[in-house]
């Protein structure tokens, strides 16, 4: 793995960012080679996106309920991208040096033409290419077929708990049917399975035990998220949202876990996302270069629309910044650069204690910049 890693140093305006593709941390280093300071670095002047999610349809084969791409959901116009045009696409991010590519959807296994588009993703220089998947059209073989081209390709999994709770919010018809592969991957394929749980108050006391009963089976990465919302309605689940504390809490609970399994790296994370809408929400913490860290992300959508941050990303009611029909993505992420330090600035006033809460995600823990 070091090998990997010393071989995909990447340098950006002078600076050279480690990305470990397996952890998915970064460190940064100076010309000389010392680590340097956060104050020294500000993700706006990045030259690229370190992730880029791609949702590759809108079309899903699940109906759950907190969901706005469910068949029920009355979401209009559902579409592939044309394989053509994703290949296009990841050109264009192989191009720019993009670290991590997330294929996603709707549920991007169902795309007709996802294999292709998984192997030739493979084929480029991503640090990472990974799929966040419902997982109901995947067996043993399929996955470990996709896990086998790449030491780095990862299969996230969305699972909210043990099946009465994934039952809540999720299709009914996925919990038996991921956890007849799930475990047989994760025993051969440890450090290419993260199971993404969707965090919310009705869930917070059963979730402990399903991290525990994943990281038994030898699952290494449980990344948590909070509810955001119900379907299309915006503010429907503001009760069953988790307060800052009520979450530390959780993660705390979480952390116990490692005393038994010492690999294991349970996470929540999530992003300020608008106050005056998701209250409990706001003053989240977001670690260090998590993927939806202020101006470290875009997100295409379907329809070529994109968003470039976490804010953006995170809620519906921002127009994108661009779309790929009249721009090149080089294009839309260096126009976005003021948007994003304006977005920092705000992140810096909004959450000064955010960086400071899980420094797991980053390797050296670097002071804030004021500016
Ligand atoms: C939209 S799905 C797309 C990929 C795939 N179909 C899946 O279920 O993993 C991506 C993630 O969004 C999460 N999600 C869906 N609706 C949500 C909501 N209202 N709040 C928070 N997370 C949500 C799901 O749990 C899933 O982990
Ligand atoms: S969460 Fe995923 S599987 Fe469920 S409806 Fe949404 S896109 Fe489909």
């Amino acid at each position: 793995m070091k090998k990997i890693l010393e071989t995909r140093k990447k340098i950006d305006n002078g600076i050279g960012i480690v990305f470990d593709p397996i952890a998915r941390s970064v460190s940064l280093f100076g010309a000389d080679q010392e680590p340097i300071k956060r104050a020294e670095f500000n993700e706006w002047v990045l030259g690229l996106p370190m992730r880029v999610v791609l949702d590759i349809t809108s079309i899903c084969n699940f109906n759950c309920r907190y969901c706005s791409y469910g068949i029920n959901s009355g979401m209009k116009g559902r579409v592939n991208i044309l394989k053509e045009i994703i290949f296009a696409l990841i050109d264009e991010l192989e191009a720019m040096k993009v670290f991590e590519l997330s294929l996603r959807g709707g549920e991007p296994t169902i795309h007709p033409d996802f294999n292709e588009i998984w192997q030739y993703a493979q084929k480029q220089n991503f640090l990472t290419t990974n799929v966040i998947t419902n997982g109901f059209i995947l067996d043993y073989e399929k996955a470990a077929s996709m896990l086998s081209v790449n030491p780095t390709a990862r299969i996230v999994a969305s699972l909210d708990g043990l099946a009465e709770t994934n039952d809540v919010y999720r299709d009914p018809c996925q919990y038996a049917r991921v956890m007849s592969w799930l475990p047989d991957i994760i025993r051969d394929f440890p450090y290419q399975v993260v199971v993404l749980t969707c965090l919310y108050r009705d869930s917070r006391k059963r979730v402990v035990e399903f991290s525990r009963y994943l990281a038994s089976l030898g699952l290494k990465f449980h990344d948590f998220s909070p509810l955001k919302r119900l379907g299309d309605a915006s503010s429907s689940a503001v009760e069953n949202f988790l307060s800052l504390a009520e979450t530390k809490a959780v993660q705390a609970e979480l952390d116990e876990i490692k005393k038994d399994f010492p690999n294991f790296r349970p996470i929540i994370t999530a992003s300020q996302i608008h106050e005056a809408r998701y209250p409990a929400l706001f003053n989240f913490p977001v670690p260090l270069f998590n993927e939806i860290y202020r101006g470290t992300l875009a997100r295409i959508n379907e329809r070529g629309d994109i968003w470039v941050s976490a804010r953006k990303t995170l809620t519906d009611q921002f127009s994108p910044f661009g779309n790929i029909s009249n721009q090149t993505l080089m294009e839309i992420w260096q126009s976005s650069c003021g948007n994003r330090k304006q977005q920092a600035e705000r992140y810096y006033q909004d959450v000064p204690a955010a960086l400071r809460w899980n420094g797991k995600v980053i390797q050296k823990e670097l002071p804030m910049s004021k500016k």
